[in-house]
């Protein structure tokens, strides 16, 4: 297959190396890309929110699949015109992406849909605001009711804080005052042909900067795969993702293709898993970063399969996906100063060391070719990726390959799956 990857980040460098360890030989083909994903596919200057720019490039291309990583394309419609095209495009459309452009109106679709979530306030005025937050209660949940990677939550117990929070984005939009969810969190992905889907397996992400959960969230500072406690808490992995999938992930496709916006692409849940059940916190229309670097470095099946498969409707007559018993853990190196304010064009400096360790490989999320050579482009760097029969093992590995990487005032946790390693 000719398949078109839009994106640059370290998610859709594991979505290309994926599709590079197929049995098949594809031609792939990335735009924007970055340096590392330079070295596993041809690299494309275009714009990847460009509907117009990416069409038309297919088109004279012969592209038979277009894979959309991040968010912004989907909302700028890309997947839109290529369908409209007749272009098998892997990510939904503009109007289902909402489903994570817009906090209100995922509430509505999981409403609709009776999918349990935490209860939410849409508030316009600092009045609303903390009159939701006395309402709901400590500790205070604030998000911005649009995109914002990740970084548009305040979770605190200090009200002023909450209320600080909200009035950054009171004025240009409204913001959403949710219930806290207390439990662990877990991400499962879904492929969709707006009709059927079908689960990946479970990982989880850590989203604050620092050791311990502590400093300010980001987009995601590492993630492990399988989740070996769900076998005490659900019996199972299979038991816990068929829970997901009847319970959340199929209503809610089901939801969207009833009001005549078909989901089709990958369905992130984010979920929480409280006392009262599994509640959704969030969904994504996309592959989670850096979850995807753990989880598809598992997956046995051709993932360009089940990709065209979603993206043409065929969905149903495609097996569930089989994953390896691997342990699968990834470490993000970010540079000084993320998630505030990222120093970059830094030189990077040992990778082939870090890569030359056992069942390791790095999956690159910003990064360029300077003239001292690879250099940091962005606030994530670069993702580790270890994998391991135990976590003992993946962990152990994924540390020894990324103490050999030289950044200046580079920043990582040391904890990532520490939780897990003596299960
Ligand atoms: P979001 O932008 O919705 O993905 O939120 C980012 C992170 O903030 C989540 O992954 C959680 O760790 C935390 N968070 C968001 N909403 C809640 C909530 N209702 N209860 C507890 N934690 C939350
Ligand atoms: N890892 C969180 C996200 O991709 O949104």
């Amino acid at each position: 297959m000719r398949i078109l990857v839009l994106g640059s980040g370290a998610r859709e460098h594991a979505i290309i190396l994926a599709l590079r360890q197929e049995a098949t030989e594809h031609e792939i083909f990335a735009a924007p890309g970055n340096a590392g994903i330079a070295q596993d596919a041809v690299v494309v200057a275009l714009d990847p929110t460009d509907p117009a720019q990416v069409t038309s490039y297919a088109n004279e291309h012969g592209i038979d699949l277009v894979v959309v990583g991040p968010e912004a394309p989907l909302v700028a419609g890309v997947a839109d015109e290529l369908r409209e095209r007749g272009i098998p495009v892997f990510g939904p459309g503009k109007a289902a992406a909402q489903l994570e452009g817009s906090k209100s109106f995922a509430k509505r679709v999981m409403e609709a849909a009776g999918v349990p979530t935490g209860r939410a306030v849409r508030a316009h005025t600092a009045d609303e605001v903390a009159a939701a937050l006395d309402e709901l209660g400590a500790p205070y949940v604030v998000k911005a009711d649009g995109l914002a990677a990740g970084k548009g939550v305040i979770v605190t117990d200090d009200r002023d804080a909450a209320l600080g929070h909200a009035a950054q984005y009171l004025g240009t939009a409204p913001v959403l005052v949710e219930e806290y969810l207390d439990g662990p969190e877990v991400s499962l992905f879904f492929l969709s042909d707006g009709d059927h889907v079908l689960p990946l397996s479970p990982a989880q992400d850590y989203k604050r900067l620092r050791d311990g959960d502590d400093g300010p969230n980001t987009g995601g500072m590492g993630a492990y795969s399988p989740l070996p406690w769900l076998l005490e808490r659900f019996g199972g992995e299979d038991a816990f993702v068929d829970l997901v999938t009847t319970t959340i992930a199929e209503p809610v496709v089901r939801q969207l293709d009833a009001e005549g916006t078909p989901f089709i692409g990958l369905l992130y849940a984010g979920l929480v898993l409280t006392d009262a059940g599994v509640k959704v916190i969030e969904f994504n229309a996309r592959f989670g970063d850096p979850e995807t670097q753990v989880v598809l470095p598992r997956l046995v099946d051709p993932l360009s399969e089940l990709m065209l498969a979603a993206a043409s409707g065929h969905l149903e007559d495609m097996p569930r996906p089989a994953f390896a018993e691997a342990t699968a853990v990834t470490v993000v190196l970010a540079s000084e100063g993320y998630p505030e304010a990222p120093v970059t064009g830094r030189v990077l400096t040992g990778l082939d060391d870090a890569a030359a360790v056992p069942g390791v490989h790095l999956a690159h999320a910003a990064t360029g070719r300077g003239d001292e050579g690879l250099v940091a482009t962005g606030g994530r760097v670069l993702n580790v990726v270890a994998l391991g029969t135990t976590f003992a093992e993946s962990t152990q590995r994924a540390y020894e390959a990324i103490a050999k990487i030289g950044l200046a005032g580079g920043q990582y946790r040391t904890d990532i799956a520490a939780r897990v390693v003596e299960d």
